[in-house]
This record gives C-alpha cells, sequence and structure tokens, in this order.
C-alpha cells in the first residue's frame, strides 16, 4: 500500500512548450537561464526511451556527465546502476534527468568540485525539467535527493521525513522521494553504509511495485 500524502503545486508553473523531448533538448541547447551555462562544457539533457512510465530525477550533472553531455555516467551513476539492477529497476526502460542541466563546480587545481545548484538556479531549470515531465507523462517520478525534491515539489517538502514515500502533488505525477547516490558514496561509516544503501534498494524497489492509485468515475 502506498503511504500517500497530498502536497501543493510543483514548483514550476511555467514551463516550456515542445511537441518532443527531441525537440525540447534542441531548445535547452542554448539555454541562458542562469548563468551556469558560461563555464559548463555543454548542456546534460535527460535521456531514456521514448515511451517510459519513470522518469528518476538528479541534482544536476557532475564532472564527467559535463564532459560525456550523458546524465548519470559517473561514480554516481554507476552505483545508481547498481542499485537500479538489485531493485529489480531496468535503466533502459527509465528515462534519467536532472533537476539542473549544467554542471556547477569550483575550480581546484586541475580538479572540478561539485558545488550545490541553489534554489534560483534550480527555479530557472524547472522550466525544462517541467516541459520533460509534461511530454513523458510517467506514471511515477523518483526525486533522487534533496535538489531535485525541491524543484519537484518546491520548498515546503523535506526529504528526511519523507524518504521512501509517494507524494501526490496536484495534476503532476506522484513523486517517490529517496537520497541521492551521492550521498552513499559520501557515507565513511561502513554499517551506516550499507544500511543506507539498503533502504535506497527498497524505495527504488517502490518504484518497480508501484500501481497509480484509481479514481473512483463518479455515479
Ligand atoms: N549526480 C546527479 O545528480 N546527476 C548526474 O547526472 C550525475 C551525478
Amino acid at each position: 500500500m502506498n503511504i500517500a500524502a497530498s502536497v501543493g503545486p510543483a514548483l514550476a508553473l511555467e514551463v516550456a512548450d515542445a511537441e518532443s523531448i527531441a525537440e525540447l533538448r534542441h531548445q535547452a541547447e542554448g539555454c541562458t537561464r542562469c548563468d551556469l551555462y558560461r563555464n559548463a562544457t555543454q548542456i546534460v539533457f535527460g535521456e531514456g526511451p521514448g515511451k517510459v512510465e519513470i522518469v528518476l530525477v538528479g541534482e544536476q550533472p557532475g564532472d564527467q556527465e559535463d564532459l560525456s553531455g550523458r546524465p548519470f555516467v559517473g561514480p554516481a551513476g554507476r552505483l545508481l546502476d547498481r542499485c537500479l539492477d538489485e531493485a529489480g529497476l531496468d535503466r533502459q526502460r527509465c528515462y534519467v534527468t536532472n533537476a539542473v542541466k549544467h554542471f556547477k563546480f569550483t575550480p581546484r587545481g586541475k580538479r572540478r568540485l561539485h558545488s550545490k545548484p541553489n534554489a534560483g538556479e534550480i527555479k530557472r531549470c524547472a522550466w525544462w525539467l517541467g516541459a520533460e515531465l509534461n511530454i513523458i507523462k510517467p506514471k511515477l517520478v523518483v526525486a533522487l535527493g534533496a535538489s531535485a525534491l525541491y524543484a519537484l515539489l518546491g520548498p515546503k517538502v523535506k526529504l528526511k521525513p519523507e524518504r521512501g514515500h509517494i507524494l501526490y502533488p496536484a495534476n503532476r505525477p506522484p513523486v517517490l522521494v529517496t537520497i541521492h547516490p551521492s550521498y552513499l558514496l559520501r557515507i565513511r561509516d561502513e554499517a551506516e553504509q550499507r544500511r543506507q544503501r539498503r533502504d535506497f534498494v527498497s524505495d527504488l524497489h517502490k518504484a518497480v511495485e508501484f500501481q497509480p492509485l484509481k479514481v473512483d468515475s463518479q455515479p
């Protein structure tokens, strides 16, 4: 049984208008809606097959994603792939995207350190995320971490109390709330890491089992 909660409208009420993901991606290539495009190599748009039921939303591309132009191909992506596998969720049957489409980083010598997107950047980029969801119309969206959750459900919904729950925003697809896989990579304590990983896989498994709520027809 789903744990359902009613939440307010999603953050982005105005979104890009396009007929297809290909058209949307083309529009997004010239995106200057915030300053992040200035230092990024390229936009990293969502990817997946044309017809999917599940959309996975991360935070923003990392170093390897920025260079390759594809979401979740670096260390966090490889861990995500293993956890999806264990949960029985086939990545090839999901659309994978991010709340923010350009890599935000701080240069440190030769390295580029991930820098968290701020609320303004997330709101600006929800222009694209909202449009991706309008085109795909998934049965479920998985919010991987706090930035994705913010983009999808706004500032009032917090990750910790809602983790593992499925929330039902008005006029939007349901959102399954879970952690970001990079959180697992940062946990130093082995037992805690194992526990969090197991819970993450179990959250992802809820996406496999998810059945949309039936709306009773009016008599
Ligand atoms: N982290 C994310 O949130 N998205 C990616 O694409 C890669 C790492």
